[in-house]
């Protein structure tokens, strides 16, 4: 079976970030079904529309790796509620000259240190990559809470349901993107 290529990246820039560690655990978990291209964001400046004029090459590239792939995955921290500012700000790039994200088809996840594992901000999420124009998964849904009990030191999970779910989760995502490519 051929695998569906996936592209995914988190909206956090913090070396441990307990989304870096989500993301990688899903590539792993997943890489029977799904080939998962991380992308690093660290390099992608805040948006300015001056910019356009001398885009930065970190912002080329991502666009370009987002342009080239029909289905996406976003790891979303939760910041005050919301999702955070990493998060927006590559949206915004993805969303101009030209919208990237037309009619793809994106899943989104999230970890906190929370109860909520990111409800909140994967709620807020969902209506702005809609006004993108793309196909969202609705469920099943990945709020990883109270985090820094779920992986190991070296960011291994360590918590089988949310293991389960992680498979889950990658044969809904193959199954919903075969209804659009
Ligand atoms: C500015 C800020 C606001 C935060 N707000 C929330 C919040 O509303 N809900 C929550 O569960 N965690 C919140 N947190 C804690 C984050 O869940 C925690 O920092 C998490 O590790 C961030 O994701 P990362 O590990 O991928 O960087 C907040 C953290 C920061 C820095």
């Amino acid at each position: 079976m051929n695998k569906l290529k996936v592209i995914g990246f988190s909206g956090s820039l913090r070396s441990k970030s307990f989304n870096n560690y989500l993301l990688n655990n899903f590539k792993e978990i997943s890489s029977d079904i799904i080939d998962l291209e991380i992308l690093n964001i660290t390099d992608i400046p805040l948006y300015n529309e001056d910019l356009w004029n001398n885009t930065p090459i970190s912002v080329i590239e991502f666009k370009d790796k987002v342009k080239e792939c029909n289905s996406i995955i976003i790891s979303t921290p939760e910041y005050n509620y919301s999702y955070s500012g990493v998060t927006k700000n590559l949206i915004d790039w993805l969303s101009r000259n030209p919208n990237v994200l037309d009619k793809k088809v994106i899943g989104i996840m999230g970890a906190s240190i929370g109860f909520s594992g990111t409800a909140r901000a994967q709620l807020q999420l969902r209506p702005v990559l809609t006004a993108l124009n793309t196909y969202v998964l609705s469920k099943p849904e990945i709020y990883l809470s109270y985090s820094e009990t779920k992986f190991n030191k070296d960011g291994k999970l360590i918590d089988n349901d949310t293991i389960n779910k992680i498979k889950e989760y990658a044969e809904e995502f193959i199954s919903f993107s075969s209804n659009f490519y």
